[in-house]
């Protein structure tokens, strides 16, 4: 198979991260943060090496101000729903996931906030701080956007917004879904008071693995309350970091692996990474261009794009072009709408969805030239 659904999850995971998930389960996989006993010691202390090298990564400067969470979507859930008050305003773009959209929606309904929504400048997803900062309101307590778009790949401005978001003294919650692991992030010169982030994309570690970094200005109301092995007696939840994130039983084998999957990104270099996807990305983009079959709907250039292209073939729904290139070709990408509903509509792609096809650090030039190869056979056969 060749797998071009890394914005889902990425596959392969480098070697090291299946191994340490099988040695950590074999030899100390006890609760950690629970007991004191050797292998409890033990699991705390690979608990803290994914920290730490999650702050080296994100230039975090204490590592108890990331907390594990099973996946991003309740990262933002957390972030979201612990910063905001009744008459709070939001900014947020129109190419957000879903996991920032509908806990924005709920608290619209309910009458706790309003929020206002920055549409891109143009159809390859541009969005300018200026806009972003334009929309601020005296009541706006946060803005939330994603690094990067999960449909068209385009890289918004995150580093800049931060700056301006800190000039007003605004909460800014950014969403490294699409972008953790292959574009830089400093949380202390990008200003940015909240990072969410999946373990299991661009992170290389497992499924059920993600964060949130909170800024130790920030206090957050805790929308899940239990078990933290700490301040046992206490009726509420404690409010100090990671143990407000962290209820309950942590992934330890799927951190285990997270870890090893972020001591692979900093060996590699995340700036080699970009390059290598946009190398190949390039290449992709370049056999389909001329075709006049093939609509393509993302940029590519240096720093422009994280490693999607999303396409459409004349005339053919995206699920019916992914069902070919699965049945016939054996090439995995996602067609629909990738839980971006409001990106979708900006580029009118309601009706048929969007061909996504999402590169990893482990693609081949070969499997690209299939995969343009097997997309240029489809549009052959497609209606004229
Ligand atoms: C931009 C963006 N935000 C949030 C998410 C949710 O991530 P998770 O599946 O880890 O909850 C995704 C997943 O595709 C995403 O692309």
């Amino acid at each position: 198979m060749v797998y071009l659904d890394n914005a889902a999850t990425s596959f392969p995971k480098p070697p090291e991260v299946y191994d340490r998930v099988l040695s950590f389960m074999r030899e100390s996989c006890a609760n950690p943060g629970r007991s004191s006993h050797e292998m409890a010691r033990a699991s705390a202390n690979c608990i803290m090496k994914t920290r730490e090298s999650l702050c080296q990564l994100f230039n975090i400067s204490n590592p108890l101000q990331i907390g594990f969470t099973p996946n991003a979507t309740l990262a933002l859930n957390m972030a979201i729903y612990g910063i905001l008050k009744k008459g709070d305003h939001v900014i947020t773009t129109a190419l957000e996931h879903n996991s920032v959209l509908r806990p924005l929606y709920e608290l619209k309904k309910n009458g706790v906030i309003d929020y206002t929504v920055v549409t891109p400048k143009n159809h390859f997803g541009t969005i300018e701080t200026q806009s972003i900062m334009r929309a601020v309101r005296t009541n706006t307590k946060l803005i939330v956007v994603t690094a990067s778009s999960n449909v068209i790949g385009a890289i918004l401005p995150y580093g800049e917004i931060g700056d301006a978001a800190k000039r007003k003294g605004i909460t800014y919650l950014v969403d490294a879904s699409q972008g953790a692991g292959v574009l830089d992030f400093d949380v202390q010169s990008m200003q940015i008071s909240m990072l969410a982030f999946p373990g299991h994309k661009g992170l290389l570690g497992p499924q059920g693995t993600g964060g949130l970094y909170l800024d130790e200005s920030i206090s957050l109301r805790p929308i899940i309350q239990g078990g933290t092995g700490s301040r046992s007696f206490e009726t509420v939840q404690p409010l100090f970091m990671p143990d407000i994130i962290e209820s309950g039983t942590l992934n330890t084998p799927g951190i285990a692996g997270l870890g090893a999957g972020v001591e692979f990104i900093l060996k590699t270099g995340t700036r080699n990474i970009l390059k290598k996807k946009e190398f190949l990305l390039e290449r992709l983009y370049e056999r389909l261009a001329g075709n006049k079959k093939i609509r393509l709907f993302s940029r590519i250039g240096p720093n422009q794009n994280c490693g999607i292209l999303a396409l459409l073939i004349n005339g053919m729904d995206s699920s019916e072009a992914a069902n070919l290139l699965d049945s016939r070709y054996h090439i995995a990408v996602r067609p629909g709408f990738h839980c971006a509903p409001l990106a979708h509509k900006f580029l009118k792609t309601e009706k048929t969805g969007l061909v996504r096809i999402s590169l990893g650090y482990f693609n081949t030039s070969d499997e690209i030239q299939y995969t343009a190869d097997s997309l240029l056979e489809i549009a052959e056969g497609s209606p004229a």
